[in-house]
């Protein structure tokens, strides 16, 4: 089977989140197409680990990538935060977890859901396919100010409101079925010289209905204070992000459970407990090397944060 996607600081992943002790538990996540999972298995070999994908087709792969690894390796096909949710507390609490969120490479060039804007696909884009809407029908049914809003305020799109409106007028007289489509009307409704900046001027409007259509910011806090309540004590998170929405939520997240206060500044006593819950491992999130991002160019935006949990509890909010 052809590997499509290369792990993103994959030497940094291992250094932060390599196992202390014989026998733990290693729950990746965003599993993908199990490139981090493979080195891990592979690095310790006592290490068990949990694979979690909401996209079958890409947990398939992963299936087949790691069938090496024997009965060291479960697999879960759904959202994470879900998986987190009911994660029973009799089991084995997993001692480091890794979420490396966002789509695969995979995604992009074979899943035929229309990710990529330069592809003639159904524009779709769920990873979880056959459940809830499809970019399409957020963009052939939203009102013009909502479809600005989204564009805004998930893809911090500039021209969100000429991008709107121009999708609108176009879908009147034929609905938009496929991503060049969509694409295309993009490009026409922006000034000439966005049209030729760093990135192709519908990128961020891709990006914004991708994680529209999949609740990927919403999913995101639950997802962090729901792994951190599962993760064992002195057990680590480590979390990759690729933009600066879903960046912000990690670093603020990891910020207030490594402060001994998170009291409302007009309390006037503390009334949190007043200790740390976890120990911030990455004072400054972790980049690529230029090594890295010379040879696999879409690990330029990756940033990896690490925590450690050092307390227990279920009366602790995380
Ligand atoms: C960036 S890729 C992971 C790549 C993987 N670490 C590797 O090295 O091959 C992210 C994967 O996680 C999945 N995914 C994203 N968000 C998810 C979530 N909240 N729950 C479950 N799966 C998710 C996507 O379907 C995708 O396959």
């Amino acid at each position: 089977m052809e590997i499509i996607h290369t792990s993103v600081l994959l030497q940094e992943c291992l250094l932060y989140l390599a196992p202390e002790k014989p026998s733990s538990l290693f729950i990746d996540g965003t599993l993908g197409e199990g490139g981090h999972t493979h080195a891990f298995l592979s690095r310790f070999p006592d290490l068990k680990a949990i694979g979690i994908d909401a996209d079958n087709e890409i947990q398939q792969r992963a299936r087949e990538r790691l069938q090496e690894f024997g009965n060291r390796i479960e697999f879960y096909h759904g959202w994470s935060d879900e998986f987190f949710a009911s994660y029973s507390t009799e089991k084995q609490k997993p001692d480091r977890i890794l979420i490396d969120l966002g789509i695969s490479l995979f995604h992009y060039e074979k899943s035929g859901r229309g990710f990529s804007f330069r592809s003639d696909e159904p524009l779709d884009m769920r990873l979880e396919s056959d459940s809830g809407e499809s970019a399409a029908d957020i963009v052939n049914s939203y009102k013009e100010d909502e479809l600005a809003n989204l564009i805004f305020l998930f893809g911090e799109e500039r021209y969100s409101r000429r991008i709107a409106r121009s999708i609108c007028q176009m879908r009147n007289s034929a609905p938009f079925s496929t991503a060049r489509a969509l694409a295309d009307c993009i490009y026409s409704s922006v000034p000439s010289d966005y049209r030729h900046g760093r990135i192709h001027p519908a990128t961020r409007t891709f990006q914004a209905l991708r994680i529209a259509v999949n609740s990927e910011l919403s999913r995101l806090p639950r997802l962090l204070s729901l792994a951190m309540n599962a993760l064992a004590l002195d057990g680590r998170l480590g979390v990759i992000t690729f933009h600066s929405l879903e960046d912000r939520i990690v670093k603020n997240y990891f910020r207030d459970l490594s402060k001994s206060c998170i009291c409302p500044p007009e309390m006037p006593i503390c009334k949190c407990g007043g200790k740390p819950r976890a120990e911030l491992l990455t004072k400054k999130a972790v980049s690529p090397t230029e090594e890295e991002v010379r040879n696999n160019s879409p690990s330029r935006s990756a940033r990896l944060r690490v925590v450690k949990k050092i307390v227990v509890g279920d009366h602790i909010k995380w």
